[in-house]
């Protein structure tokens, strides 16, 4: 019923975008049933190199890899790669980490070997327990990640991080309040991920779905002299690069540059003549 209710206030004030979200219902079912069928048949189609990929480890790979001994990480093998994706312009760069999930320790040793000696660490956990992994260059701050007061004391007592993971109690609500805490606390250039995002429904995932329907919204005009079209951003689309959606983790990178507006200007002194 409450859910009911958010939808009809929100049809009842934002009509416009109500409708793009309607609009966008039959086209989400029709991406659903093609995922759903998927099933491509690499020999049938022509001219189809096979895909050989690399065995070469990346970086945090080893470092997992070799965690034989010492503090236990748990870590799904397929966010190694991503992570390496996103992660790796810090490395060796004087940069700072939030993990919320600390468990037995052994991801803030992974961070601060992947990213070396100019890296400092936060581990966040509820345990107090957790407190044995404090070390010179990592600083574990006890607390529930589902509660804003806990964050707001942390932004006072701590500089703005470059990456946050969430790793924590992985409860849709608590991942709604430190992504909301954490996200407009971030640097510029910052990477968030939002790690073991499980099942059909999860209400975390439709959230995401809410910010990455913010991302293609477009106000577009015609620049002087026809040379080209602008799009104003929303402050949203502005602060916020990209958000990637992969299996069970989410990645959203914050932007660099501050610009105001999308442009697509026309180069070139040539031009056929049936577009206009
Ligand atoms: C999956 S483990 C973290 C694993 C670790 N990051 C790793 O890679 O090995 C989840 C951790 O989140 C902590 N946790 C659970 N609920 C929490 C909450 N509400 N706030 C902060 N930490 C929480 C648990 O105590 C546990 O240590």
């Amino acid at each position: 019923m409450k859910n009911i209710l958010v939808v009809v206030k929100y049809a009842l004030f934002n009509p416009r975008n109500f409708i793009r979200l309607l609009s966008r219902i039959p086209y989400i079912i029709r991406g659903l049933k093609y995922a759903q069928n998927w099933n491509v048949n690499l020999n049938e189609l022509e001219g189809l190199k096979e895909n050989h990929k690399s065995d070469a480890e990346n970086q945090i790979q080893q470092i997992y890899n070799k965690n034989i001994v010492g503090p236990g990480v748990w870590k799904w093998a397929h966010y190694l790669d991503i992570y390496d994706r996103y992660l790796k312009k810090f490395v060796g760069k004087k940069m700072s980490l939030v993990e919320i999930g600390v468990f037995s320790g052994g991801s803030l040793g992974m961070w601060q070997n992947y990213f070396g000696e100019n890296s400092f660490i936060h581990g966040v956990d509820i345990e107090e327990a957790c407190k044995v992994y404090e070390s010179e260059k990592i600083a574990i701050h006890i607390g529930d990640q589902g509660d804003r007061n806990f964050w707001k004391k942390f932004k006072q007592e701590n500089k703005r991080a470059d990456i946050i993971i969430d790793d924590g109690g992985h409860h849709w609500e608590q991942q709604i309040i430190t992504l909301e805490e954490l996200l407009p606390w971030l640097n510029d250039g910052g990477v968030y991920i939002c790690e073991d995002i499980h099942g059909d429904i999860h209400r975390f995932r439709a959230y995401c779905e809410g910010l990455a329907f913010y991302i293609d919204a477009c106000d577009i005009s015609v620049m002087p002299a026809d040379s080209g079209l602008i799009s104003q951003k929303m402050d949203f689309q502005r602060d916020i690069y990209s958000i990637h959606s992969y299996g069970f983790l989410l990645v959203i990178e914050k932007s660099e540059n501050k610009d105001h507006q999308f442009m697509a200007k026309k180069n070139g002194t040539e031009w056929q003549p049936f577009l206009k």
